[in-house]
């Protein structure tokens, strides 16, 4: 989370450069004494207003003869003149009210106009009129975030009054900016976010700017910076901002440290490297430095003593590789009362926090998070009584935090100690005196008893108090306290109890609350809900028949004891994503989602990941998965699913890429749509009842086939046009076993890694198709306890990613092809208990391999090194007897004589029926046809 903060911190800087002024405020026009309006300025502002479009009609007030009382004109006490147009747009976000259009030349007629505020507003790609560098009276001009495109015109530099020039996020590339120098009544400058990219000469073009006070150049794409000036101008240059450039070299020398009058400077994400400059120490009127993000390496310098007006200091993701004692102590002593910010995250310092400290008595941000800091936390802490945030998170701190730390701290809204060992030891009674929004304390040592004080911070919006070592009871005032959290972090403790009923009043939107000893039935869940996760508890009961959390994206309860029948009302979470049920009592049928998908307009299911394994579930596969087209992860494994694997499966599912039904009592034949399944690259059926043959069109897995990463292209264009995030599966990490190697092994989120095809123990007949051999993205392939026959594929040296491959206990016959020895990765090696014959082959990885002899044992034709049976001389190689006894021959003898009756019938039928597309129909119909003849003969068996 101190890393997340950091980011939050990225962003907001960011935004700062390209906000770098509020744009919400809205014009508003004190009339007082009001002169009466020129007859042509007010022609002239009603031509500009009728080149402009207005979809929100904030011009309306421009009616009438006044046009000095119009909304954002300003004339002239004096005289009468126009002198102000102020029409800035409003809040970005609030796109709808934005001006656009044309900018009419008739604004020439405002000649004595002084102040022109166009910014904020959508003049969609226009560019700069020209124009405007005639308004020669002009002191202040503000174009920026304008949506105007191309090159900045020349002609501005031709008004010599102004003040202040904002061009900021003006989008284009100026290839020459030397007009800039004739506007030498220039204070403020801002062109963030321009392309300057190739412009070397900015410095001395901004050195002819001698009334420059302030100058932001962010995010320029700047390359140059010169070591020094010759002669400065810039003696009043106060602000210089040129961070987010790319200077890629020391930082110093380098011209700003000339600058001493700065008062606030910022060149962070510059690539400047090398010390941190000696230079530093002249800077005596800075108030704000931003070093952050540049490849600073070591100890600020020694001679900072009179700095003496330092209120902010950012040196965050620098190396300076030194101890926080020392650094403290170089900070200047004169600045410490006036220190309001230390940005260190990131730092690399090192050591324990300084017992003893005069204490920065204006410090209300102190940031020290992912360094190497050890030991307690200091008491002088506690006397930071501006301290608005405190992030001390991923240290190596210990001891412990008692009242004294925190009862001063009244003003502290943030408080992450989080991924140190610092305790935080207070009397039961204790009432901070603090309402925190933020509290982190991710692994910090607090239990065992659940923090009483907890229930003063009613305020709180993030809470993590995950792995906190809480053996508790959960109070019922925590889910009081808790009602207007955002997210709720409680993982990893052993806190016990029913969920409150109060769950349901609460805020939050994501709450985790796995691997602790809850228990009793899953409440409803609150109505903002989008994530939870009570997995690992010992929650019981049936899952509420109303969720109450329509917006629920992820589900999370595996590990528990929840039983009955998983609810209808799951087929309403239309943004579910995840859904993760593993290891439940739940039994009974999936709802098919029918009645909602036809009395919905909504088309189909969310759901990209679902894992309901280890439960008691029956049926046939669910139809309900013809309507979650976005499944890539399915999982049903060790279940009591029933029937036969439908042709369908291939065709609704174009998705799927990991589909786990080990464990079932699945029958019938591996269906030929199911080679559909072209993103397919994990599919276990082991334990079901599955026979006849492996379809050739297996080819079409090219989820096994694709070998590397490079190919994720392809990959992806192949599969009907639905990526698949696989950052989804790493954040999803429920343990799976997978069986692999001859043994169960344990995987998490890096299963997506895995390419596997576990065919075992289950009745497979035929030949093992030599298609297989070009899967070669395969890491396990288990075809065992099988009724296989016929050669081993000669080519199974092909698949070079193999690790794991078991064929034992088939009636495969023949030599083992000698391109097994190929396997490089391979560590298990099974065909054990075959008809198998001839010399072993050698060489390479099979020389390596474990417990040699049981790799071949119980193939009597056998032969050579490592078994003891020496070849025979010239070998001769029995012939395998081709002797077919597994029943395929009954299926295909009554199919040969029952297929004329029953293609016939269909054949009949589908030309009555359908006219069009007859062919397809009718061959899908022979398809399930077969199916069902053929499963007809070995589910009754
Ligand atoms: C400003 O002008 C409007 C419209 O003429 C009038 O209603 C209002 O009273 C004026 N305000 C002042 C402060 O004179
Ligand atoms: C014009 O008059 C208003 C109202 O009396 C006053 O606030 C403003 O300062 C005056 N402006 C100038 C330029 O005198
Ligand atoms: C300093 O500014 C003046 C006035 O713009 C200019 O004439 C002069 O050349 C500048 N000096 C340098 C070194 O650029
Ligand atoms: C500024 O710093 C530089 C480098 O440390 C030093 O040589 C120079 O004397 C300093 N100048 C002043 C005016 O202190
Ligand atoms: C921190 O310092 C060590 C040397 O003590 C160095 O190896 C490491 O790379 C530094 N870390 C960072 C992030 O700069």
């Amino acid at each position: 989370m101190g890393m997340l903060h950091i980011f939050i911190q990225i962003a907001i800087a960011l935004l700062v450069f390209t906000h770098t002024k509020s744009c919400t405020q809205a014009s508003t026009q004190t009339n007082g004494t009001v002169k009466k309006c020129i007859a042509h300025e007010r022609s002239a502002l009603l031509t500009f207003r009728a080149g402009l479009s207005d979809p929100a009609n904030r011009l309306s007030s421009w009616e009438g003869g006044n046009c000095c009382q119009w909304k954002g004109v300003q004339c002239s006490n004096t005289t009468g003149h126009v002198v102000k147009l102020d029409l800035q747009g409003p809040d970005l976000n609030c796109d709808v009210q934005v001006l656009g259009g044309k900018i009419s030349s008739s604004l020439i007629g405002l000649q004595h106009l002084q102040y022109l505020d166009l910014s904020c507003n959508r003049f969609n790609k226009e560019q700069i009129p020209e124009f405007l560098g005639s308004l020669h009276g002009l002191r202040y001009l503000d174009l920026s975030q304008s949506s105007f495109v191309g090159r900045i015109p020349p002609q501005l530099g031709n008004l010599s009054n102004l003040r202040y020039l904002n061009l900021n996020s003006i989008v284009g590339h100026s290839v020459d900016i030397t007009w800039l120098s004739r506007l030498s009544s220039l204070q403020h400058l801002d062109m963030s976010w321009v392309n300057l990219s190739t412009i070397t000469n900015w410095v001395s073009v901004v050195n002819k700017l001698p009334s420059l006070v302030s100058l932001d150049l962010s995010s320029c794409k700047l390359s140059t910076s010169p070591d020094s000036l010759l002669h400065s101008n810039l003696t009043s240059l106060e602000s210089l901002s040129i961070s987010a450039n790319q200077f890629h070299k020391r930082i110093a020398p380098n011209w700003f440290w000339d600058l001493r009058s700065l008062k606030q400077l910022d060149v962070s994400f510059s690539q400047l490297h090398g010390p941190f400059p000696y230079e530093l120490g002249n800077m005596t009127s800075l108030v704000q430095l931003d070093l952050s993000e540049n490849n600073l390496v070591g100890m600020i310098p020694s001679n900072l003593k009179n700095l003496c007006n330092l209120e902010d200091l950012s040196l965050y993701k620098n190396n300076i590789n030194g101890s926080i004692t020392e650094f403290f102590n170089r900070l200047p002593s004169c600045s410490w009362n006036k220190l309001k910010r230390l940005f260190l995250p990131s730092s690399n310092l090192t050591g324990s926090l300084p017992a003893k400290l005069e204490p920065f008595r204006n410090l209300a941000w102190l940031y020290l998070s992912d360094n190497k800091l050890t030991g307690p936390v200091p008491l002088w802490v506690g006397q930071l009584s501006n301290l608005a945030e405190l992030d001390l998170s991923s240290n190596n701190l210990d001891g412990a935090l008692h009242e004294g730390h925190l009862s001063g701290l009244v003003n502290l809204e943030r408080l992450s100690l989080a991924d140190n060992s610092i305790a935080i030891r207070v009397n039961s009674t204790w009432v901070p005196l603090f309402n925190l929004t933020e509290l982190e304390l991710r692994s910090c040592p607090l239990g065992p008893k659940f923090p009483t004080w907890l229930r003063w911070q009613t305020n709180i919006k993030n809470l993590d108090i995950s792995n906190t070592s809480i053996s508790d009871m959960v109070p019922d005032w925590f889910w009081t306290t808790a009602s207007s959290v955002d997210t709720l972090n409680m993982r990893t403790n052993q806190m016990s109890c029913f969920l409150s009923p109060k769950i349901e009043l609460m805020r939050a939107s994501g709450m985790d609350l796995s691997s602790n000893q809850f228990s009793g039935p899953i409440p409803k869940l609150s109505i903002n809900l989008t994530d939870l996760d009570l997995s690992r508890n010992n929650f019981y009961g049936p899952l509420p028949l109303e969720f109450g959390a329509p917006m629920l994206e992820t589900l999370f309860l595996y590990d528990n004891l929840i039983s009955g029948t998983i609810p209808s009302s799951l087929c309403k979470l239309r943004r579910l994503r995840f859904l993760d049920l593993t290891g439940n009592k739940l039994t009974g049928t999936l709802p098919d989602c029918q009645d909602y998908e036809s009395t919905t307009n909504m088309t189909g299911l969310n759901i990209r990941i679902l894992s309901l394994r280890n439960n008691s579930l029956s049926g046939e596969f669910p139809l309900v998965f013809q309507y979650c087209q976005q499944l890539r992860f399915l999982d049903l494994s060790y279940n009591q699913f029933v029937g036969t694997l439908d042709s369908w499966i291939g065709n609704k599912l174009p998705s799927l890429a990991f589909m786990r039904l080990r464990h079932n009592k699945f029958c019938g034949h591996i269906p030929l749509g199911l080679t559909n399944l072209i993103n397919l690259q994990y599919l276990d059926l082991a334990y079901n009842n599955l026979s006849g043959i492996i379809p050739k069109s297996i080819v079409n897995w090219k989820g096994m086939a694709l070998r590397d990463e490079k190919d994720d292209e392809s990959y992806d264009a192949m599969s009907s046009g639905i990526s698949f995030d696989t950052n989804e599966m790493v954040e999803f990490n429920d343990n799976f076993t997978v069986v692999t190697k001859g043994q169960e092994q344990l995987y998490q989120g890096e299963i997506i890694y895995m390419v596997n095809l576990d065919l075992s123990f289950n009745n497979l007949t035929g030949e093992i198709p030599s298609e297989i051999c070009t899967l070669v993205a395969l890491n396990n392939l288990n075809l065992s306890w099988n009724a296989f026959s016929g050669k081993i594929p000669e080519k199974i040296g092909d698949l070079v990613q193999v690790e794991s491959l078991d064929l034992s206990h088939n009636e495969l016959s023949g030599e083992i092809p000698t391109s097994l020895s190929a396997l490089t990765y391979l560590s298990h090696l099974n065909l054990s208990y075959n008809n198998l014959s001839g010399k072993i082959p050698s060489g390479n990885q099979l020389q390596v391999l474990d417990d040699q002899a049981s790799i071949y044992v119980g193939n009597q034709g056998l032969c050579g090194p490592p078994l003891t049976k020496k070849c025979p001389e010239i070998n001769l190689g029995p012939a395998a007897p081709e002797d077919h006894k597994d029943g395929s021959d009954n299926i295909f003898l009554f199919l040969g004589m029952s297929s004329g009756f029953v293609m016939g019938l269909w054949s009949a039928f589908c030309i009555f029926l359908f006219k069009t597309k007859w062919r397809n129909v009718c061959f899908t119909f022979y398809d399930a046809s077969y199916d069902w003849v053929y499963v007809w003969l070995r589910c009754r068996r």
